[in-house]
This record gives C-alpha cells, structure tokens and sequence, in this order.
C-alpha cells in the first residue's frame, strides 16, 4: 500500500508546479500539503522540483506538511533521516542526484541535502478523519491514495481538501482520478494535460464577498 518513488507521475509534478509558481510568486511563506505522502519520496520529489523552479529565496519561504495514516508507525524515522537506498535514488537523472544527495555508508545509502529535509514536515494523519491538518494551503497533492477509500469517503475527502485550501489554491490528483459528481462544483480543472484543479467558492461564499 505505501508503494512509492522518487519523481513518480513527473508530468504531474512538473505541470502542478508550472501552475503554483505564478500563483505564490512574491509570497512571504508558501504552504502545501502532500496527503498520503508514504515514505517520503513524492514530497522531496515536490521540493526538488521546486528548488529547480522557484529560486533559492523563494524556496526558503517553502513549507510541505507531508502527512500518512502510517499504519506501521515507521514513516516519520525515515522521512526525516532522509536517507534512501542507492537503488531508490538509481533511476533519477545524475545532475540532480548529484545536486541533491550525498553517497553515505559506502554508497550503499543518499542521504537527501538538509535545504530540502528542512521543508518537509511529517505528520501522522489519517484522512477519513475529515479533520484537515491546517487551512490555507496553497496547494493539496493526494497522489494514488483515494483509490484506497470509498465513493463516499472520497466525496468527504475532496470537501475536506476544498475547505484547507485558500481560494484559487490548487488541487492535484493522479491522472486516473476522476473528481466525484458531488464536488464537480467545488473545482475547475486547471489543465486538460493534468489532473490540477482550482479551488472555486462557494455559491454563499461567493455572494458574500460581492
Ligand atoms: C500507493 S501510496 C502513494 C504514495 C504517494 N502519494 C505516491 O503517489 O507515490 C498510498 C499511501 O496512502 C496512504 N493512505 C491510504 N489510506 C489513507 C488514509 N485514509 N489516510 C492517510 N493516508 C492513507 C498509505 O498509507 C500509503 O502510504
């Protein structure tokens, strides 16, 4: 269930982040939230990404709150030792192994550079909580997870995501799935290249603010 590596759906991360850094440009703190995070792997995957795209200053402004139900407990040791097998780190191109890991315990081991660990924040969260972490987020990523739940939890899901994030924050799913019927309402796809949605208001909300 946490099967995961590093840079996986690229195109997903490299579009979603083409859309999130106009949208945070000349912000002061900029804060994402990668919801089924497994052991780490996809919100370094992000952070890199971004350390490629927003510039050193910017990237300082950078905070992912990487969250798991983490059945077995053993997800937050290895996300904030940061250090990966030589195999998960093999398949990246060499230029950014290279930038971003150092070979430790006779190249058995990468350990992941510190200016990139210091963005990501674990914490253990279980999704059909309902409860979000924090709101204001700027952007949700939730990656091959909702397949785990049900129609119905998943409708729970995205009203959860809906209400964490600012208005205009995006949203970003794998390329398979498909938003609920019930939310349609809530999002605007962003890309027909990938699943990146804004978040829209409210019809009462909207009223509000006119
Ligand atoms: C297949 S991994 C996906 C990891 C990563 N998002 C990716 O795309 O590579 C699915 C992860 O979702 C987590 N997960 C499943 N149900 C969850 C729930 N209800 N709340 C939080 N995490 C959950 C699992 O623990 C697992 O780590």
């Amino acid at each position: 269930m946490a099967f995961t590596y590093f840079f996986r759906d690229m195109e997903v991360l490299e579009c979603a982040v083409r859309h999130l850094v106009p949208l945070v440009s000349g912000r002061s703190r900029v804060v994402i939230w990668d919801a089924g995070c497994a052991t780490g792997e996809e919100p370094y995957s992000l952070a890199i990404v971004l350390a490629e795209r927003m510039g050193e200053f910017a990237f300082r402004n950078l905070g992912i709150i990487a969250t798991d139900m983490d059945e077995n407990g053993a997800f937050q040791g290895i996300i904030e030792a940061g250090e990966y097998t030589a195999e998960a780190v093999a398949a990246m191109p060499e230029t950014i192994r290279s930038k971003y890991f150092i070979p430790v315990k006779d190249g058995r081991y990468y350990l992941l550079d510190e200016r990139v660990r210091k963005r990501v924040k674990f914490l253990r969260h279980d999704l059909r909580s309902l409860a979000p972490v924090q709101d204001g987020f700027c952007m949700v990523v939730c990656k091959n997870v909702l397949l785990h739940l049900s129609h119905e939890e998943r409708v729970g899901v995205f009203r959860m995501f809906h209400g964490a994030m600012e208005p205009g924050g995006l949203l970003v799913t794998e390329q398979t799935q498909n938003l609920a019927a019930e939310v349609e309402s809530l999002f605007e796809r962003r890309s027909g290249e990938c699943r990146v949605y804004s978040k829209l208001e409210l019809p009462a909300q909207r009223a509000r603010n006119t």
